[in-house]
């Protein structure tokens, strides 16, 4: 930590406020891979996911903190002993561990655990004490903050302070602040808690009156030096701070924001990009920083604009994120080294397999696509579906289909070792191909979400198809892209079953998922 008083710390919770969220689910080697990226990225903190939760949080919390280089690397506990134990039993590999014990301290969340004010505090004490006794970094939240009684919330705060814990997280669980009370609430906690100036305060906000980016920078305005935030601004309902928002937002406004972060904002693309198809949660087009359109200018004063002068309508640059011109890329004669080179231009730096395998995917695309746009090989190169690595994976599909129902589809698909043949009717191609998957992998998983976008523009242009299911109380979901949508709809569908059975085994009648919602 620095002595620099306008330096703000980015702690990323993608892999567990935002994994967390229903449907977000990510695999053991995609958590550690956005990990490495957000490491790469030079966030400060990565709280890796809560260890108590299942056997796969311990394991990916565990692995990341071995892997890490520069970030402190954390986790999440209840206040209770055995959460704690289990945190740092997940954590102490990093170079840099922190445990985060946190507590409801709001009326509504005292309620749960039914202690007293006097209990909750003593409890607080306590097992802030045990964290700091395993671990000399300790953050600690008074979960709900935003809706605590100001005198409670200062008395707990200093007891945290007291018995050790170094970062003061104050979070709005519920997303009911507003910027002059974010600003106002940390400004009188520095100023009025004994220990507060020795300390660094957190801002943790959530997004459901759309606030929670004004509420994190009004915190730091009040003297907040660490935002809480997530990729996309992914999570639980309206979802958490969005990271490359406050980022970009404190660069950019420099003049009346003067402070600085570690973060290179060039890898916020392929970061965000990167979140999305492996959280399955895509970006709304006009999202700010990252939505497709949010560089676009397509009216003809803007673009006239533009021509003129990039500033005219731009308050930052393209590659200030990482964005790189959608050139058309290459013919269907370019060779592999081209391929490697423009998709290391893109973020993505393969190894000599997964460019061979590559290779041929787009060969084919080629072949069936005039242009082949940075973005189709994006697509391409993140098609979850694509991979061969589930239980069950698609080889031969062929549909028939026309103004007249039913439409049918014939299906080949992998289940473990086998191939097995099925032909299924449906209404309409999607729905064939669908029920000739259930009829060779029964299962009782009903579709939440499908959704169909087009890569780029154009009669060719490749869809990718999301397809989010839900089988008790268990939410996976599935992308795939092609110039089929059939097929990518097919696919997206056997990958959100794929990740299906991953979280069957992890949550499998005697591994229960704990929440940490969950009164601990
Ligand atoms: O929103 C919240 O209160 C949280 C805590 C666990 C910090 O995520
Ligand atoms: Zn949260």
């Amino acid at each position: 930590m620095t002595t620099d008083t306008t330096r703000v710390y980015i702690f990323d919770t993608t892999l567990r406020d935002g994994e967390q969220s229903p449907g977000a689910t990510m695999s053991h080697e995609e958590k550690l891979e956005i990990a490495g990226l957000l490491d790469d990225m030079g966030v400060d903190i990565i709280e890796a996911g809560f260890p108590i939760a299942s056997e796969g949080d311990f394991a990916a919390v565990s692995e990341i903190a071995k892997n890490s280089k520069n970030a402190v690397i954390c986790g999440l506990a209840r206040a209770n002993v055995k959460d704690i134990d289990r945190c740092w039993e997940a954590v102490k590999h990093a170079a840099q561990p922190r445990i985060h014990t946190f507590i409801g301290t709001s009326p509504q969340h005292r309620a749960i655990p039914n202690l007293t004010m006097d209990e909750m505090a003593d409890r607080i004490h306590d097992t802030v004490t045990h964290a700091r006794n395993l671990c000399d970094n300790v953050q600690w939240s008074p979960m709900d903050a935003t809706r605590t009684e100001w005198d409670y919330l200062k008395r707990v705060v200093e007891i945290a302070i007291k018995a050790g814990a170094s970062t003061i997280n104050i979070p709005d669980t519920v997303g009911y602040t507003a910027p002059v009370e974010s600003a106002e609430l940390i400004r009188r906690l520095i100023a009025e808690c004994e220990g507060g100036e020795d300390v660094i305060f957190a801002t943790h906000c959530h997004n459901d009156l759309g606030m929670a980016t004004a509420n994190s920078l009004a915190a730091v305005a009040g003297g907040a030096r660490q935002i809480e935030c997530t990729i996309n601004g992914l999570g639980e309902r309206a979802g958490n701070t969005a990271l490359e928002e406050v980022v970009m937002a404190m660069k950019v406004r420099g003049d009346i924001m003067p402070f600085s972060t570690g973060i290179d904002t060039t890898k916020i693309m392929h970061i965000s990009r990167r979140v999305a198809t492996v959280s399955g949660f895509g970006v709304q087009p006009n999202k700010a920083i990252v939505g497709k359109n949010a560089f676009a200018h397509e009216s003809g004063i803007h673009q006239d604009g533009m021509l003129k002068s990039a500033d005219t309508f731009e308050i930052m640059r393209p590659e200030d994120v990482g964005l790189t011109e959608t050139n058309i890329v290459m013919g269907k004669h370019s060779g592999r080294a081209a391929l490697r080179s423009k998709l290391k231009n893109l973020g993505f730096e393969l190894g000599d397999n997964q460019l061979n395998d590559l290779f041929v995917r787009y060969k084919a695309l080629a072949d069936r696509k005039k242009e082949v746009f940075d973005d189709d090989l994006i697509a391409l190169v993140t098609d979850a579906g694509s991979d061969g690595d589930g239980h069950l994976e698609v080889k031969f599909l062929r549909v028939i289909c026309g103004t007249e129902a039913p439409q049918s589809a014939d299906l080949t698909l992998r289940v473990g070792d086998a191939d097995h043949q099925a032909t299924a009717q449906g209404d309409g191609p999607v729905d064939a191909a669908f029920n000739a998957v259930n009829a060779l992998f029964p299962n009782k998983a009903q579709l939440q979400l499908y959704q169909v976008s087009a890569v780029t523009e154009g009669m060719d242009a490749q869809a990718t198809v999301t397809v989010r299911i839900e089988e008790d109380g268990r939410i996976a979901t599935g992308q795939s892209a092609d110039t089929d949508t059939v097929v990518a709809s097919l696919k997206a569908y056997v990958n959100a079953l794929n990740r299906l059975i991953v979280r069957r085994e992890k949550t499998g009648s005697d591994a229960k998922e704990v929440s940490y919602k969950d009164v601990g």
